[in-house]
This record gives C-alpha cells, sequence and structure tokens, in this order.
C-alpha cells in the first residue's frame, strides 16, 4: 500500500515539530513548504537523517513551491505570524488574513482533495477563511484548538492532584480565545466529577490558567508562542483521519444548527475518521457553561466579522 502523505504549509516551530513527530511515529511521507528558502529543505534534511537512528522510512521534502503538495491527503496549516508578549491572538488577524487566503490559493489547486487541519491563530477566523476560499465541504476543513485547550486543562489538574494525566478527562469548547470555554462538569478524575477533589474556588484558578495558557508561554519565550502541545494535537487529528480511528476530538468544526450555532466555526467534540469530521457530538451543558459558551461564540462572531472588514478594505 502507498504510504500516506501530508503536507505541512509553514516550516516554523510547529510545522518542523509536526515533522518530527509524522517522522517518529512512521505516519505518511512529509512535504515541509514554507516562504523561506532553505528553511523546509534544511529542516528536512536535518529530519531525515535521524531516519537511520530512529528507524524511520518515510521520506521529507521541503520545498518553496507549491507544486510539491500535489498529492497531499492531509494539509496543515501554521503559515503566518505569531504574537508577542501582550498581544492577543486576535491581533494577528490582519497579517495572517492574507498570508491565509495565498496559501487557501495553494491547497485548492495543488491539492483539492485534501484534509485540512488549520492551526494559524486567530484560529476561528483563519479556518473559515480557508474553507471560503478553498470551497472544500465542512468534513474537510477544520482547525486544531480544543485538543490542546483541553490537554491544557487535563495537564493542570493532573499537576493539582498528583494524578496521572491519563486518569483526567477534561473538555474544552468554544472559541480559542480568551474567551473559551472549559466545561468543568465533564472534568473527571477517573469517571468522578472534579468538583468532588478540588474546591470551586481553585478550580477557578485552574480555568482561568488554561485560558491564558498560550499567552503564558508566549511571555516566558518572548520570541514564539506553544509548538510542542499544538504540533501534538494537530498530529492526533491527521492519525484519527489518515487511519480511520474514529476519535472523539474536541476541534473548530463549521456548525449547522448543532449546539444553536449556525454557520460559523466553533469547538465542540467531533468524531475523526476516514470521511473527515464525520459526526458532531452534542454535549449537555450547565446554565453557567452555556452563557459562557454565548459569550465566546459573540467573540468569535464579532472577529469573523472584523476579518471580512479588513479583507474587503484590502
Ligand atoms: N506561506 C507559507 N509559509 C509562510 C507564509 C506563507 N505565505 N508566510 C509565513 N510563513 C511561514 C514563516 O516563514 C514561518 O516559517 O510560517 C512559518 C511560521 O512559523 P513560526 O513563526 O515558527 O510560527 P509557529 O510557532 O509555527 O506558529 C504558527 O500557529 O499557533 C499558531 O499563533 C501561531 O499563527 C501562529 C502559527
Amino acid at each position: 500500500m502507498a504510504r500516506k502523505k501530508i503536507a505541512l504549509i509553514g516550516a516554523g516551530a510547529i510545522g518542523g515539530t509536526m515533522a518530527h513527530l509524522c517522522a517518529l511515529k512512521g505516519l505518511a511521507d512529509v512535504v515541509l513548504y514554507d516562504v523561506i528558502d532553505g528553511l523546509p529543505q534544511g529542516k528536512a534534511l536535518d529530519l531525515l537523517q535521524s531516519g537511520p537512528i530512529e528507524n524511520f522510512d518515510i521520506q521529507i521534502t521541503g520545498s518553496t513551491k507549491y507544486e510539491d503538495i500535489a498529492g497531499a491527503d492531509v494539509c496543515i496549516v501554521t503559515a503566518g505570524i505569531v504574537r508577542k508578549p501582550g498581544m492577543s491572538r486576535d491581533d494577528l488577524l490582519g497579517t495572517n488574513a492574507k498570508i491565509l487566503r495565498q496559501v487557501s490559493e495553494g491547497i485548492k489547486t495543488h491539492a483539492p482533495n485534501s484534509f485540512v487541519i488549520v492551526i494559524t491563530n486567530p484560529l476561528d477566523a483563519m479556518v473559515t477563511l480557508v474553507k471560503r476560499v478553498t470551497g472544500f465541504p465542512k468534513n474537510r476543513v477544520v482547525g486544531q484548538s480544543g485538543i490542546l485547550d483541553s490537554s491544557r486543562y487535563r495537564t493542570f489538574i493532573a499537576q493539582e492532584l498528583k494524578a496521572s494525566v491519563a486518569s483526567v478527562s477534561a473538555v474544552v469548547l468554544g472559541g480559542h480565545g480568551d474567551d473559551m470555554v472549559p466545561v468543568r462538569s465533564s472534568c473527571l478524575l477517573s469517571g468522578v466529577p472534579i468538583e468532588k477533589f478540588i474546591s470551586g474556588k481553585r478550580l477557578d484558578e485552574i480555568e482561568a490558567r488554561v485560558r491564558n495558557a498560550g499567552g503564558e508561554i508566549v511571555s516566558l519565550l518572548k520570541t514564539g508562542s506553544a509548538f510542542y502541545a499544538p504540533a501534538s494535537a494537530a498530529i492526533r487529528m491527521a492519525q484519527s483521519y489518515l487511519m480511520d480511528r474514529k476519535e472523539i476530538l474536541p476541534c473548530a468544526t463549521y456548525l449547522e444548527g448543532e449546539y444553536g450555532v449556525n454557520g460559523y466555526y466553533f469547538g465542540v467534540p467531533v468524531m475523526i475518521g476516514a470521511g473527515g469530521i464525520e459526526k458532531v457530538i452534542e454535549m449537555e451543558l450547565s446554565p453557567s457553561e452555556r452563557k459562557a459558551f454565548e459569550q465566546s461564540l459573540t467573540r468569535v462572531k464579532e472577529l469573523v466579522q472584523a476579518m471580512d472588514k479588513l479583507l474587503a478594505a484590502s
């Protein structure tokens, strides 16, 4: 059986880390694409030379030509600029929207049958733009956000309880911004509601840290943003698609009526299999969670409107 192919559009911190993960997992051949000549080629060559040590045979190439993504089964988009300390994800809107318009044209022309995972921020607007410009159906354009945010929630809870992360489950819904919704009622330690172990006040603090987790890393790194965990999250999505695992993962998904949301990308749990986004899973939310969900939705709508204004003016 021919190996599958993943095109990584953007060969920066997340792109390079995803290529490494693909190699270590033997998931698929990889093409790293970037506009900076030498960057994708250099990273590809370095990674390839770890093959005999790590014992993988996948091919990794670097390119500045869109033709080289031809035949990709999955495209993962990180092209764009990152935020600096003090910036919100939304501050990246104007620059990244222009970049993603170009990237979407490249994908539409050269990988018209691919499953597209968008990581570039501000995520909810960028994934909307990619769907519009490519014209791909909603099951084939998805945003990476909820897996990362949920993983951050699980990490902090596991640390608090000194328990294994494997025993903590939790979901974060909504937009990938400061209004994201850590769903406390979904947070369980081995099936037992988390409020049995941690006070409400402490949970408030942990959830605030989850909402600001990306910003916390930006202020530590100063010249970049998080890349290990975002890369892991996107590769988990790609793997579920390529292997038809049908995992239920929180992702930014185009909703048409589910959760009462119509015509917007929003983070909710979905099933990812060979058909792309195969199903949206509707969770029960408490009244306060529903209120936070609506607030986050308002913010996403404003973000998409702001993008439309910027693009109309450019
Ligand atoms: N086409 C392809 N690649 C591009 C383009 C373009 N038009 N414009 C910029 N790039 C490349 C840059 O050259 C750079 O190598 O995108 C890459 C981005 O890499 P980093 O700056 O290292 O950023 P990274 O940490 O990977 O994050 C990328 O993901 O999580 C989001 O907020 C983050 O929007 C940011 C994106």
